[in-house]
């Protein structure tokens, strides 16, 4: 049986993740959650991994959950549904990581994308929450997330009308950084992950940290976090070598202390 995930690296500090249900276009079910769970585990416990990427195929990113599965729950199947937990977990990962897409990227599998700091998009990509036309809506931060991604006006249309938008749109209303040829985005997204996973990593963590907080948080305590995320910085040696390799003209070698 074909792995459903692949998992390789940490290369340069960077571990790829390659979901891997091509029959099904990469749908989410339970059993590909469980093990992104897992892997995602792994790459939080491993000091040598410090940026991780997650990618589809050039055909499908992921068309959303997997609607067999999904079909055969009932209230109390979704109430107890183990997905909820492994959501739970994608959410919580404390390192940088970026969505690399291509293709079809719909319903739980924009959500997934939108999981990642930084989404690079192949000029093939098709960012959606159709979950309307199946009767639904999106369950795994798809109104959350893409408001705040793309503004409500654009989300309220994408929601309610379950029409996916392309990468160019994608790019001008804010939702992914960069478009690139399909067969180029992988790769772009990895030069992006190696050159953090190049920096120190106790400044990437902070300043990852401060940048999605500024979701959650008013202004004036938003800039409290930065202030003391800046602080506790002058106590890291990492510090010390970002600030003499400067001054003498090297380039810094960070340790994570
Ligand atoms: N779940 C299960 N199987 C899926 C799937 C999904 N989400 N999306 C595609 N597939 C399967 C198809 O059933 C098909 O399988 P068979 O060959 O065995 O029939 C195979 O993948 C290829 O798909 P298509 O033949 O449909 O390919 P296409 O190119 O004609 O269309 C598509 C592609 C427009 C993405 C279409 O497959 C589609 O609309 N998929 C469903 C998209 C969707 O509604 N996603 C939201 C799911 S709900 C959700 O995600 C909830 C949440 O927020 C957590």
């Amino acid at each position: 049986m074909p792995q459903i995930l692949l998992s390789e690296g940490p290369d340069q500090g960077v571990r790829l993740l390659t979901l891997n249900r091509p029959e099904a276009l990469n749908a989410l079910n339970t059993a590909l959650l469980d093990v992104l769970s897992k892997e995602l585990d792994a790459a939080e416990a491993d000091p040598d991994t410090r940026a991780v990427v997650i990618t589809g195929s050039e055909r499908a990113f992921a068309a959303g959950a997997d609607i067999n599965e999904m079909a055969a729950r009932d209230l109390v199947g979704m109430l107890e549904d183990p997905r909820t937990q492994h959501w739970a977990r994608i959410a919580r990962f404390t390192k940088p990581l970026i969505t690399a897409v291509n293709g079809f990227c719909l319903g739980g599998g924009c959500e997934l994308a939108m999981n990642g700091d930084i989404i690079i998009a192949g000029n093939n990509a098709r960012f959606g929450q159709p979950e309307i036309n199946l009767g639904i809506m999106p369950g795994a931060g798809g109104t959350q997330r893409l408001v705040r991604a793309v503004g409500q006006s654009l989300a309220m249309q994408m929601v309610l009308t379950g029409e996916p938008i392309g990468a160019e749109r994608a790019l001008d209303a804010g939702l992914v950084s960069e478009v690139c040829q399909p067969e180029l985005t992988v790769e772009r997204a990895l030069a992006i992950a190696r050159t953090i996973a190049s920096k120190g990593p106790i400044a990437v963590q902070l300043a990852r940290e401060a940048v999605q907080r500024a979701e959650d948080m008013d202004l004036a305590a938003g800039l409290r976090f930065e202030r003391h995320a800046f602080t506790i910085l002058a106590a890291t040696d990492d510090r010390r070598e970002g600030l003499d390799a400067f001054q003498n003209k090297r380039k810094p070698e960070f340790t994570g202390r």
